[in-house]
């Protein structure tokens, strides 16, 4: 179906003078909280905190939405990122593929798995990890014989899915697993799929301000093996076999609770509305910024989830004052790359990604959220195009 064809009548509209946000969960909190504290009676009534009946229904409805095989829901989605390396049992020694410009979350979550991030640039007009840089570090990697490549791990920015078709090319020919750091993008597509179905194993995040949150910490491991699935299931609960008791591998806490479950499950019903919602404002926003405003492009075939619709420019500290000045919220989303970082210095020397430092520069994130009014985006972009062009 078109996003145009959905029917966005569900969602609640505000005045075009109501304050603008960078993101906006409390409209979307009213819409929800009847059903919402129906559920928290539920839980309340069978207390069953851990591993409720709302977990599998969560888990179901993310596997049927997504088109993967099984989701396991997880504590966030930092683990469902950990928890994939693990039971592919990388160590030292070991060399996963991250683009440099994204959360720390992705460098972390490898080496938290006792491998090495080798950090790979990024397209300048998608934000996300080039594949021909993927395919040089990965020869590099191989050539200095100090690691050997085991896996990427590609970022699917600001909901933006990741070139998969190009990168799993690469990753074959290399014999390399792919583990899609899927934390922003729930309801990212390409070629008719969604995030979750592009790779074998995509990681999402359920923090409050993603497209598809919680109210609190969650995550969920997406793939395409029910086997791994299960083996996931083991991992998220110290893993152990069926009894819950004997480990039979080493695993972590790594559930999600019946909670956020519930509130992830709920929140799937209004999904597709507000995903139309935003794919209508970033409409807006292409058309008033064309030529003028450089902002994130999709590859043909892809389709953006807008989590937060960037732009680059280069005088940002300047345009974020005079957004500021108009009462319009801004966001940098990162201004350093990820080897910028103490924890991550000596994964790549300085200079060496050059278009992860300058997006680290000029990326600049604008209010985007599903009730945005049209005026109000008007608003935003007569004040960044003038401030930008001043
Ligand atoms: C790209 C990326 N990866 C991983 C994560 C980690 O998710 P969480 O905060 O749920 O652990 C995030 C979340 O902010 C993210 O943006």
């Amino acid at each position: 179906m078109a996003y145009t064809d959905i029917d966005t009548s569900v969602l609640i509209d505000l005045p075009d003078d109501a304050p603008i946000q960078l993101f906006d969960l409390k409209t979307q909190q009213a819409a929800i909280r009847p059903a919402l504290e129906r559920r928290w009676i539920d839980i309340l009534d069978h207390g069953r905190y851990i591993g409720g009946p709302e977990v599998t229904e969560c888990e179901e409805k993310l596997a049927a939405f997504t088109g993967a095989a099984d989701a396991v829901a997880v504590g966030s989605g930092t683990q469902a990122l950990v928890m994939p390396l693990l039971a592919m049992g990388l160590g030292p020694g070991d060399a996963v593929f991250i683009p440099g410009f994204t959360y720390n979350a992705t460098a972390n979550a490898v080496l938290l798995a006792g491998a090495f991030p080798v950090i790979v640039d990024i397209d300048p007009k998608t934000f996300n990890m080039d594949p021909a840089d993927l395919q040089r570090r990965i020869e590099a990697v191989k050539a200095e014989g100090d690691l050997t490549p085991r896996c990427v791990m590609p970022v699917d920015l600001y909901g933006l899915p990741a070139d998969y078709d190009a990168i799993q090319a690469v990753a074959d020919a290399h014999n390399l697993r792919v583990v899609a750091d899927g934390a922003q993008a729930f309801g990212g597509k390409d070629k008719g799929k969604w995030v979750g179905n592009l790779a074998e194993i995509t990681a999402t995040s359920f923090y409050p301000t993603k497209t598809l949150g919680g109210y609190g910490d969650g995550g969920a491991i997406l793939c395409q093996d029910a086997d791994f699935a299960d083996r996931m299931r083991s991992i998220r609960w110290h893993g152990t076999g069926d009894n819950r008791k004997e480990s039979i591998r080493v695993g972590i806490n790594g559930r999600c609770d019946s909670i956020q479950c519930a509130v992830v499950a709920e929140k799937l019903g209004l999904f597709e509305a507000e995903r139309a919602r935003r794919i209508a404002a970033a409409a807006v926003y292409d058309q008033r910024l064309e030529g003028i405003i450089d902002h994130q492009i999709a590859l043909e075939g892809q389709e953006n989830g807008y989590g937060l619709y960037t732009v680059r420019v280069r005088n940002r500290d300047a345009v974020r004052a005079a957004l500021s000045d108009a009462k319009i919220p801004s966001g940098i989303y990162y201004d350093m790359a990820i080897h910028q970082m103490p924890a991550f210095a000596h994964c790549a020397e300085a200079g060496s990604l050059p278009e992860c430092e300058k997006a680290a520069q000029e990326s600049l994130s604008l209010p985007m959220h599903p009730y945005l009014s049209e005026a109000q985006i008007h608003k935003v972009c007569d004040v960044l195009i003038a401030a930008h062009n001043a």
